[in-house]
């Protein structure tokens, strides 16, 4: 009897502790999903605790680029799935001097990879070597990235930045619900690699707290060495290892050697608006800049949003700025891209001199890609602003979700499958459908064309928008319509990044449809037209922050993932 009541106490107890953690959960996993506005600084991140260390950053007195990179880092703990240290992404600065620059941390070619390391002996592209282990890593760029960043603009130090980041890894954070199924449901490819076996293999609960030990302990050797810590010595000795068991060929000189790139930002203009953006090897701020250049010479806003005739209209853009992406676009340390006729305002009228409104023209079929690729939360973008003006827009990924799904051994992150943004035959898709030519080919020590688009707008010459997003080949056009959504169709930052987008990208030929975007009619009358709709399951995830004349800054994340902005 007093046993059956001490059992009966104890399942109650159960219980209430379950519920409280399923409610805890909850909670946590909605993150932020309305948008608020603040005077000081703001971060917009796709994680509560990546977003709270930016906030204590700004507070402590630090700028937008000490908060950015201890995001970088924070997430490189707590967001698995993209934020990283064995990747690599591209940072947008404003600066409150008023200059503009940009930092590429984009991965390399290893200096033993080939142009045909993907193919077979007749040619064709072998599956999954590009996307699965380790010979589909680049070099890892972002560690050097984001302390050059830091070192360069920054005011704190490494120690005080990294102790964030250090300090979740080593004491661990809980885990949240969709971490821990996307975890469990990639357990069969992290089974395959000795190094993820030991950190995932077990199978990973929602609620649990997830510690990182040996993460922990290669971001020490970070704070204290700082680059040396990750490009030479243990950490670096440590990759060259994996890559020995994993049948990768990034060796220790790749290591030693990689260097992040300062680069000029890709500008252009808007009805009065002035964009900065990502350049060569990114795609982003090319295709973004030729974009806005079309749908400059058409009045959108009183076509409205979601309408038949803007989406003709912006489908019939991006065909054709994809079209090009595909064709010319490439590292330009290794290729001539024409960037500046690309970016021009004539080039954009010509190639529209074709376009029929009401009327579907047509791409070319070349061996269309599974552009239904599942997408989840890989790649991520976090937005900072500061106080006294500096603007940091940064996107960085591991390009698939985990990455090439290999933990080094010993030193506890995940390492990228960034190889497979080149392209390994032309003409063939890569894993977001996206086809590529000659001037995306694999050469040693180049970096693979990338979408990303981290981007920051001005009005009248004041800071108005920093903005950006995961989303593989629809990053361009997600940054695309939530700037749009605001400037020509009157919405919040809230409705703009949350509203249903569209895509089209040249290959395959047919109109994305994210779920509920377009009214039944503007679905028909486009299949009237020619065009072939296709549903797909939502994509971006945009963390953006919007500036009015006065500085205050509004933060939003978007309600497809489980982000949170934030600031005081
Ligand atoms: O650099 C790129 O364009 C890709 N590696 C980005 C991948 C990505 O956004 C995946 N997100 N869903």
């Amino acid at each position: 009897m007093i046993s059956d009541i001490i059992v009966i106490g104890k399942l109650k107890e159960y219980i209430l502790k379950r519920f409280y953690l399923n409610v805890f959960l909850l909670i946590i996993s909605f993150g932020q999903s309305y948008s608020q506005t603040y005077e000081n600084g703001a971060v917009s991140s796709s994680h509560r605790l990546a977003t709270e260390a930016g906030v204590d950053i700004l507070k402590r007195g630090g700028n937008a680029i000490d908060a950015s990179v201890g995001v970088g880092f924070v997430l490189a703990v707590v967001y698995p799935q993209a934020g990283n240290i064995g990747g690599g992404g591209f940072m947008v600065m404003h600066l409150k001097d008023g200059n503009n620059t940009s930092i590429d941390y984009r991965e390399k070619a290893p200096l033993l990879a080939g142009r045909n390391m993907f193919l077979d002996a007749n040619g064709n592209i072998i599956d999954g070597l590009s996307t699965l282990g380790s010979l589909a890593a680049g070099v890892p760029g972002s560690v050097a990235g984001m302390l050059y960043a830091l070192e360069k603009y920054g005011t704190m130090d490494r120690a005080s930045i990294l102790k964030y980041a250090i300090d979740i890894a080593d004491t661990g954070f809980v885990l949240e619900e969709r971490l821990a199924a996307a975890i469990n449901s990639y357990r069969k490819d992290f089974d395959k690699f000795f190094g993820s076996k030991a950190i995932f293999g077990q199978g990973l609960n929602a609620g649990e707290l997830f510690i990182q030990k040996e993460l922990a302990e290669t971001l020490r050797r970070i704070a204290i060495e700082g680059r040396d810590g990750f490009y030479k010595g243990k950490t670096a000795q440590l990759i060259v290892d994996e890559m020995k068991i994993s049948n990768g060929i990034i060796s220790y000189e790749d290591l030693e050697t990689y260097e992040p790139k300062e680069r000029s930002v890709m500008k252009g203009s808007y009805k009065g608006y002035e964009i900065i953006s990502m350049g060569p090897p990114s795609s982003g701020g090319i295709s973004l800049i030729y974009l806005l250049n079309i749908l400059e010479n058409f009045d959108l806003s009183s076509m409205g949003y979601a309408s038949v005739e803007s989406v003709q209209l912006m489908t019939e853009a991006m065909r054709r700025v994809y079209a090009d992406r595909s064709e010319f676009m490439g590292d330009v340390d290794f290729v001539n891209v024409p960037w500046d006729i690309l970016t021009s305002k004539v080039y954009a009228e010509r190639r529209m001199q074709d376009f029929t409104p009401g009327m579907a023209s047509s791409s070319a079929v070349i061996s269309p890609g599974d552009a239904y690729y599942r997408e989840s939360d890989q790649t991520t973008h976090y937005s900072v602003a500061d106080r006294s003006g500096n603007l940091v827009s940064t996107t960085t990924t591991l390009n698939d979700v985990f990455g090439n799904k290999v933990i080094v051994t010993g030193a506890g992150f995940l390492l990228n499958n960034e190889m497979d943004d080149f392209s390994s035959k032309p003409g063939t898709a890569n894993m977001y459908g996206l086809v590529g030519n000659e001037a995306n080919a694999i050469e040693p020590g180049k970096r693979m064309l990338s979408s990303m688009t981290p981007t920051i707008i001005f009005k009248n010459n004041k800071p108005f928008l920093i903005v950006g997003s995961p989303g593989g080949g629809r990053i361009i056009t997600t940054v695309l319509q939530t700037f749009l959504n605001i400037t020509e169709h009157g919405k919040t930052l809230q409705e703009a990044i949350d509203l249903p987008r569209f895509h089209h990208q040249w290959l395959p030929d047919e109109i994305q449809f994210e779920k509920d975007f377009g009214s039944d009619l503007t679905r028909s009358d486009l299949k009237k037209m020619g065009y072939t709709i296709k549903d797909i399951s939502d994509f971006g995830r945009v963390d953006a922050i919007m500036l009015d004349e006065n500085g205050n800054m509004t933060a939003h994340t978007d309600m497809r993932g489980y982000g949170f902005s934030s600031g005081f």
